[in-house]
């Protein structure tokens, strides 16, 4: 006691202004969010809680919920909502903890531990599998957005608490975004190389492994029953060896496929995603796409990655970040 009189009364005297004489005050973070005063843990009967860790716990679960209602970030944590989805909620609970305690330890709180992963293993889909594929700038930005609507809900709207922790998620961008190349880029980008379809005439190395891909998934398409009847016009005419309407979907889709990875040197000049699949629109998408066909959609273009050497066991982090952007069209596609 005699200790703490002497500390005080020295910390006091060195502030310059001398006025507060009182109590120390704790003006950490985790200070202002309640600190360790305790309180009675709603969610478990009979037992307290920290009142700065109960307002964090609040806002990580309200944050994890908006998460899981967000297409930007839902695809990262496929692992933890296909569990949540069989009713599994270990994932969860483990998730809320150690967010939980990650950010009581980041703001100040002495009586946790974090003993997670460290932030650029937890980041690596590489290291952990529950990572579906690395995160870029625009997942850190949606990220942050989605913190600040998680502490929204619990009442936490004050700049003076949001712009410190906004300040503290903005300094783990570097470790925690993994992926700053574009997806074409990473598929060969611009790189100049033979077009082994046309000789002579030279190809970027992207766009060739994207029309390969596409290619190879147009067939899977043509042999699954699924989904012939969508694309009745297309099957008749190869049937009667006009390739005209394969070579331009080809093209189009490839033009659609290399823009949509990032790439810069290319167009698509085909029509909006909305209109492609709308059967009054284009009378060459024979009936209206349900969800199953979506589906159906996506495992074919897996295996016309399969086909090209990109598998789920080579390169799991790859074929998921592409199904993610083909599913990232679901909401214009499926109109039935
Ligand atoms: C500064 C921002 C971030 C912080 C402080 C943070 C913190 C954490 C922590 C503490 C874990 C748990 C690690 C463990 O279990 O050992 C985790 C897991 C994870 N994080 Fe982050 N994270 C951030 C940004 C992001 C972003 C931007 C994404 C996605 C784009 C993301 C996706 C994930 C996923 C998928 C997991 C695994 C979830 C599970 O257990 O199922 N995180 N993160």
């Amino acid at each position: 006691m005699a200790l703490l009189v002497v500390m005080t009364t020295a910390m006091s005297c060195s502030d310059d202004d001398g006025e507060d004489m009182e109590m120390p005050v704790d003006d950490s973070l985790y200070g202002v969010l309640g600190g360790t005063t305790l309180v009675d843990d709603p969610n478990n009967p009979g037992t307290q809680i920290e009142q700065g860790r109960l307002n964090l716990r609040a806002v990580v679960d309200s944050t994890i919920f908006v998460i899981a209602a967000d297409q930007r970030l839902s695809p990262y944590f496929e692992v933890l909502l296909s569990e949540v989805g069989n009713n599994n909620l270990s994932g969860f609970a483990a998730l809320s903890s150690s967010l939980t305690d990650f950010f009581a330890v980041a703001t100040g709180a002495e009586n946790f531990t974090y003993s997670g992963m460290n932030m650029t293993d937890a980041h690596d889909p590489e290291v952990n599998s529950r990572m579906s594929f690395a995160a870029d700038d625009a997942a850190m930005d949606a990220f942050i957005e989605d913190v600040v609507a998680g502490a929204a809900k619990n009442g936490v709207t004050d700049p003076d608490i949001i712009q410190p922790i906004g300040q503290l998620l903005e300094s783990l961008r570097d470790v925690v975004v993994q992926r700053t190349e574009t997806l074409y880029a990473r598929l060969g980008g611009t790189t100049m190389v033979d077009d082994p379809n046309n000789s002579g005439q030279m190809i970027e190395q992207g766009r060739l492994t994207f029309r390969a891909v596409v290619d190879s998934t147009i067939f899977v398409i043509a042999a699954d029953q699924r989904l012939q009847p969508y694309f009745e016009v297309l099957l008749s005419e190869v049937g009667n060896n006009d390739l005209t309407g394969f070579a331009a979907l080809s093209a189009s889709l490839t033009d659609f496929f290399s823009v949509a990875a990032g790439a810069t040197t290319q167009t698509y000049t085909g029509l909006s995603m909305a209109d492609a699949h709308d059967p009054s629109v284009n009378s060459r998408m024979a009936q209206a796409a349900d969800d199953a066909a979506m589906d159906a959609f996506i495992e074919d273009a897996v295996q016309g990655l399969a086909q090209n050497g990109v598998t789920v066991e080579n390169n799991g982090p790859l074929v998921r970040e592409i199904g993610a952007l083909i599913n990232s069209l679901r909401g214009v596609v499926v109109q039935r």
